[in-house]
């Protein structure tokens, strides 16, 4: 069974090294790009404070379709290139939105999002695969620290595809 994690962090490094520790057991030995996906999504809502949506968006036909999450319904298709999460899968950057509604085209799927944080997905063919995406209602909830931690997250379930 899973325990979630209640320790208070010194610091983001620590939290985020505890979290990709986590996340490296609950994807040992399972390869199914669901499953993996929605167990992260989960460890992610739960271990990351302040967050209000953390989930994925898997790239088909040049569209980005919503896959497991955690929090409210959420956009289903994003074209690339649009939104917060279209713009990091176009340009295959991680972008951290201090104020969404100061970034032009941000897509408002819950209302309450103020700040974003979104990672590309790429998978070791160099393919992209699709993005991971947090949402929190605070503002500039993420910074560099957070971006670090979420791309070290994404390595993980991207290099399970192929464990
Ligand atoms: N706000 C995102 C859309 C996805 S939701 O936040 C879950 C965007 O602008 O791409």
């Amino acid at each position: 069974m899973f325990k979630p994690d209640q320790q208070e962090y010194a610091n983001k490094a620590e939290r985020y090294a505890a979290l990709q520790a986590q996340a490296s057991a609950l994807l040992e030995g399972e390869r199914d790009p669901v499953a993996n996906a929605a167990n992260l999504a989960a460890l992610i809502f739960n271990g990351i404070p302040g967050l209000n949506w953390a989930g994925f968006y898997f790239l088909q036909q040049q569209e980005l379709v919503v896959g497991p999450f955690q929090g409210k319904p959420a956009c289903v298709r994003i074209a690339m290139g649009r939104g917060v999460c279209g713009t990091a899968a176009e340009q295959r950057r991680t972008q951290v939105i201090e104020d969404v509604d100061s970034f032009a085209g941000h897509i408002p799927c819950d209302a309450d999002s103020r700040s974003e944080l979104v990672v590309p997905l790429i998978d070791r063919a160099g393919t992209l695969i699709g993005v991971l995406d947090l949402d929190s209602p605070s503002r500039a909830h993420f910074d560099g620290d957070d971006a670090a931690g979420v791309e070290g997250l994404a390595q993980i379930y991207v290099a399970a595809l192929d464990a």
